[in-house]
């Protein structure tokens, strides 16, 4: 059986103060998630170690938003995967839209990120996704199966089981525009069926795969009624305890 996740992506949110504060809030509201639902939350790289603390002995992940794509050595400014580790980091995430588009990330970068990271005993938040052009051309299939062969079949049927897919349709990223739960699941089950002729019905079954962008308290229960929906990953609404426990609640 695949893992229900709701993940917390704080991108370039908050101070280490304001930061520790909303992960405490967090593990406190943890007790009232089923069993069955991991959280995640994935804070700046600064916050990770302080973040780590409060997460002790929680039900809480930690996740980083990104890791260099060299294991270690002169590379100004980056931050390795071995550090994530050694940071309490159990996750990391990659490939997000933001790092595609602002910082060039392409799919042949990320499938050296996610082989340093799963070496490392990282499990990995593939992010994919088509953004507001594609979708109108009807590009959205084609764009999100090539995204997901591009990087994933690289890696081994046994290595999926430390991946987890987070579907993020860029036009819907911040932008208070929900892919309705139709237009979201046609792309989650379309992955699946790439992942299963590539691994196999077994892997493709059991793996999560998140959906992202304007995810909330008032959507979220649609969104994870769909059949092949298994959680998300939540921008803005991570930001305030409240309402990522609430979409915590929404399975
Ligand atoms: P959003 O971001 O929930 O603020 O739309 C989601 C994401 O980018 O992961």
């Amino acid at each position: 059986m695949r893992k229900k996740i709701v993940a917390g992506n704080w991108k370039m949110n908050t101070t280490v103060a304001e930061g520790v504060a909303l992960a405490k809030a967090v593990v406190e509201r943890s007790a009232e998630v089923p069993e069955g639902v991991d959280l995640i939350v994935a804070p700046p790289f600064t916050h990770l170690v302080s973040v780590a603390e409060v997460l002790k002995g929680s039900k809480v992940g930690l996740s980083a938003q990104n890791c260099a794509n060299k294991a270690k050595g002169a590379y100004t400014g980056e931050v390795s995967v071995d550090m994530l580790v050694s940071a309490g980091c159990g996750w990391t995430i990659l490939g997000h839209s933001e790092r595609r588009q602002y910082y060039g990330e392409t799919d042949a970068l990320l499938v050296e990120k996610v082989r340093l990271a799963l070496d490392a005993g990282l499990g990995v938040i593939l992010c994919v996704g088509e953004n507001l052009d594609e979708r109108e051309a009807g590009r959205h299939f084609e764009v999100v199966t090539e995204q997901t062969k591009a990087v994933l079949f690289n890696f081994t049927a046994e290595e999926m089981a430390k991946i987890v897919i987070a579907y993020e349709p860029v036009w819907a990223i911040g932008t208070g525009k929900t892919a309705t739960a139709a237009q979201a699941e046609e792309i989650h089950e379309c992955i699946r069926k790439v992942l299963a002729q590539k691994f196999g019905q077994a892997v493709a079954d059991d793996t999560t795969i998140l959906y992202g962008g304007s995810c909330k308290p008032s959507n979220a229960k649609e969104l994870f009624a769909q059949p092949d929906i298994d959680g998300g990953l939540i921008g803005g609404a991570a930001l305030k305890a409240d309402d990522f426990i609430g979409i915590a609640l929404s399975f």
